[in-house]
């Protein structure tokens, strides 16, 4: 730094000099490494403070004292200032260092879309839990079904119209015990299930149906259909009747009535299909967009199971009746919601589902 210490103005002026630099040397050190290089040349072994206390030796003795006294001076002020600027970047550095290695627990976490049932499942879910609380059980079969189920044990004989495959999807023609197709409605749930469980029986069968069908606003080839029967030793006609009322007041609302209008099923005699009253309009507004002014919502089919149904699964027609019923889903959410067309249920259009949080 400066050449010869020793002569007194040399020193005063070369201590203010290394003051100066090393108090720049210290601001501009940005970590402690820095810092330790910054304080080994300007007061360390090798520094200028140590070359100047070399020298006082060779000073005269009158000068030696002053002259060490302003060595130390400046050697504690710029140690001090080093300790304090130590002190300060080892802040920062330990800062730095916690929040490098931190796990910021309040991050937002990667946020899942939760999913949610489809608005038909919600419905059947509904129906189903309506008949458990009437003390039914819930049954399921399968969706690819032999043709003695579908039809046969359904008193629907191999001429019958609806046999067709216009009408149905078959999966196998072969022989007639192996002819399969995916069930045209849930109704073979209830041969399935007397087949193999003795009355009493009650129970609902919820689950998807197949027609050869084209798609339009109030058809679909897949659909769903929520099956019932009932099975016992006195069941009567108004036994349905109540049931599907109570029914139609737990889904519709406590005002609902319903009607029977009598119509044709195989599977049933007598046979009927059940309207309820319009939960719009209480009854035939002209301008109810629910029921176009009629007042009536056709519903479901039902009736009283035909003897011909027991006997194919080895009921005892003179023991026993029993009524079923048949109802689609789609249907149910569609007047229950208002949609104008089936298509809605399989176009998987988030803004149409969302509006069936569940
Ligand atoms: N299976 C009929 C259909 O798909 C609905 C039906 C009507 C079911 C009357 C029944 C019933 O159990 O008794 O159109």
């Amino acid at each position: 730094m400066t050449s010869n210490l020793t002569a007194p103005m040399d020193l005063e002026e070369s201590l203010s000099n290394l003051r100066r630099q090393t108090g720049e040397a210290v601001a501009a050190a940005s970590t402690v490494d820095e810092l330790a290089g910054v304080e080994a040349s300007s007061v360390g072994r090798e520094s200028p403070i140590a070359a100047a206390r070399r020298g006082l030796g060779k000073m005269p003795a009158e000068e030696r004292r002053d002259a060490g006294r302003l060595i130390n001076e400046v050697a504690k002020e710029l140690e001090s200032l080093i300790a304090r600027r130590r002190g300060e970047l080892a802040l920062e550095e330990r800062n730095a260092a916690i929040e490098a290695e931190a796990i910021d627990v309040t991050v937002d976490y990667m946020e899942l879309a939760a999913g949610r049932l489809h608005v038909i499942q919600q419905v059947m879910d509904e129906v189903c839990d309506i008949f458990i609380g009437l003390g039914y059980h819930i049954a399921e079969g399968p969706e690819a079904e032999l043709a003695w189920y579908n039809f046969d044990a359904l008193n629907t004989p191999p001429d019958h119209p609806g046999r067709l495959e216009s009408d149905t999807m078959y999966v196998d023609y072969g022989k007639p015990e192996d002819e399969m197709l995916l069930r045209a409605h849930t109704s073979p749930i209830q041969a399935r299930y007397m087949e193999q469980n003795d009355p009493p029986v009650y129970i609902v069968a919820p689950g998807r149906a197949y027609r050869n069908d084209t798609i339009d606003a109030s058809h679909l080839p897949v659909f769903h259909q929520i099956e019932g029967l009932a099975v016992d030793n006195s069941i009567t006609f108004s036994d349905l009747k109540g049931t599907l009322a109570e029914f139609a007041r737990q889904f519709f609302g406590p005002e609902t009535t319903v009607r029977m209008r009598p119509h044709y099923f195989p599977f049933t005699e007598p046979s009927a299909e059940m309207d309820v009253s319009c939960f719009n309009c209480d009854g035939g507004e002209s301008s109810c967009r629910v029921c176009k002014g009629v007042g009536w919502l056709e519903m479901l089919g039902c009736g009283m199971v035909d003897p011909n149904v027991f006997a194919a699964v080895n009921y005892d027609p003179n023991e026993v009746t029993g009524f079923a019923f048949g109802m689609g889903v789609e249907r149910l959410a569609m007047v229950r919601h208002g949609i104008d067309s089936i298509r809605h249920f399989i176009d998987n259009d988030v803004r149409f589902l969302n509006q069936f949080p569940g």
